[in-house]
């Protein structure tokens, strides 16, 4: 789910979220990633309601969120690229893709392009180093990427994108 959560909807996920890991040994990380995982992101308003539920300070729950690059804040685009900033993609050129990439989509990291339909966010290793730079798209991961690959990756996403509306 990528839209913005209602209060109630909100309430009542959350609400399951926290009775399903309150028992386990440090409950805060399973509950940012299972709301995450049912909203598409961690929306302003469950931050309190975690803290209070965890007995923590909202400041600690913000942090936790902050700290991590994968939970986000906002809803996310229809589809989400990363790309790797880490040290095997750094050194195969990832900084200029990444610079080449953000000017294409005339986004920013943590993101949505305009139309809704790419949100773009740094990561730190996909495990595909020996294919370095690599990128994921969704939930497939790209090695060796070109701006020629990528046009050709955008390409087709954007197209399916076009066809399923
Ligand atoms: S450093 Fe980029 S995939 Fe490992």
């Amino acid at each position: 789910m990528t839209t913005t959560a209602d209060s109630s909807t909100l309430a009542a996920t959350l609400n399951s979220i926290i009775a399903e890991h309150q028992g386990l040994e440090g409950p805060l990380l399973p509950i940012l990633h299972a709301t995450q995982k049912a909203l598409g992101y961690i929306p302003s308003e469950a931050v309190p309601v975690i803290a209070q539920q965890l007995q923590l300070t909202k400041a600690e729950v913000h942090g936790v969120i902050s700290f991590y690059h994968f939970f986000r804040s906002h809803p996310a685009g229809n589809n989400t690229i990363q790309i790797c900033r880490a040290e095997s993609c750094q050194s195969m050129g990832s900084r200029e893709l990444e610079a080449n990439i953000k000017q294409r989509l005339k986004t920013d990291y943590h993101q949505t392009t305009a139309d809704g339909e790419i949100t773009l966010e740094p990561v730190y290793c996909l495990g595909n180093c020996a294919c370095s730079p690599a990128i994921r798209v969704n939930d497939d991961i790209h090695g060796r990427v070109t701006m020629d690959k990528f046009e050709h990756i955008l390409d087709e996403l954007l197209t399916v994108a076009v066809e399923l509306k």
